[in-house]
């Protein structure tokens, strides 16, 4: 006969193994299972460390305008641009640091008196555990500020049912060319 603690722990090592393998994409089912499953989940925190290359210039540029505005190239905000990003995610500052996943999305000037960016972006990891899985980033980036904190609205794979906050600081901005790296630290909860 089975003792009732091996089957307690054959159990939740399955809940733990069900929990890792949903790092991409399930079908409809598999998803309301998951949220069946929700109120015995206990909730978890994740710190991530990543800095963001946002190209816009050179042969290979990773962000480039799609739209301005009547008043873009003479407001000194640039106000109403908007261009679209695939932003390379990399474990640190150089160039060639290793690739953890992208930043896609879309972000442009949404204010007239100081640099301040509309940032829609998801971050869609490529990198071991979090292979698979994004977050999607909502909220304002005042590129000049020393830190910018935007809210994390949601997530998909290991990271479904996520809240956090980014915080968004300049690493490097090199003025002539526009490009910069810019270093994240993002927390979340999720289950
Ligand atoms: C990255 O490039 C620098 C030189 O620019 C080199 O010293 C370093 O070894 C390179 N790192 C990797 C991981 O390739
Ligand atoms: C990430 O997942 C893709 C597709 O599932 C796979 O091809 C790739 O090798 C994985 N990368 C890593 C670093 O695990
Ligand atoms: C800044 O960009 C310009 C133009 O692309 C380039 O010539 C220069 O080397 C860059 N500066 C630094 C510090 O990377």
């Amino acid at each position: 006969m089975v003792k009732p603690w091996f089957t307690l722990i054959l159990s939740s090592m399955l809940l733990i193994a069900m929990s890792l393998v949903h790092g991409i994409d399930q079908d409809p089912l598999a998803v309301e299972e998951w949220f069946k499953n929700l109120p015995t989940m206990t909730q978890k925190q994740t710190h991530l460390h990543f800095y963001l290359h946002d190209l816009v210039s050179g042969t290979s540029p990773t962000a480039m305008r799609v739209a301005q505005s009547t008043i873009t190239s003479t407001s000194p905000t640039a106000f109403g641009f908007l261009a679209m990003a695939d932003d390379k995610l990399t474990t640190g500052p150089e160039p060639n640091s290793t690739v953890v996943g992208r930043a896609q999305g879309i972000y442009g000037s949404a204010c007239l008196e100081e640099s301040g960016l509309l940032m829609t972006m998801n971050l869609v990891f490529t990198g071991g555990d979090y292979n698979g899985s994004t977050l999607s980033l909502l909220g304002r980036n005042a590129v000049f500020h020393p830190y910018r904190e935007m809210p994390i609205v949601g997530g998909s794979g290991v990271f479904r049912m996520a809240r956090g906050v980014a915080t968004a600081k300049t690493h490097d901005f090199n003025l002539t060319s526009g490009d910069a790296v810019v270093e994240y630290n993002v927390m979340v909860v999720h289950y």
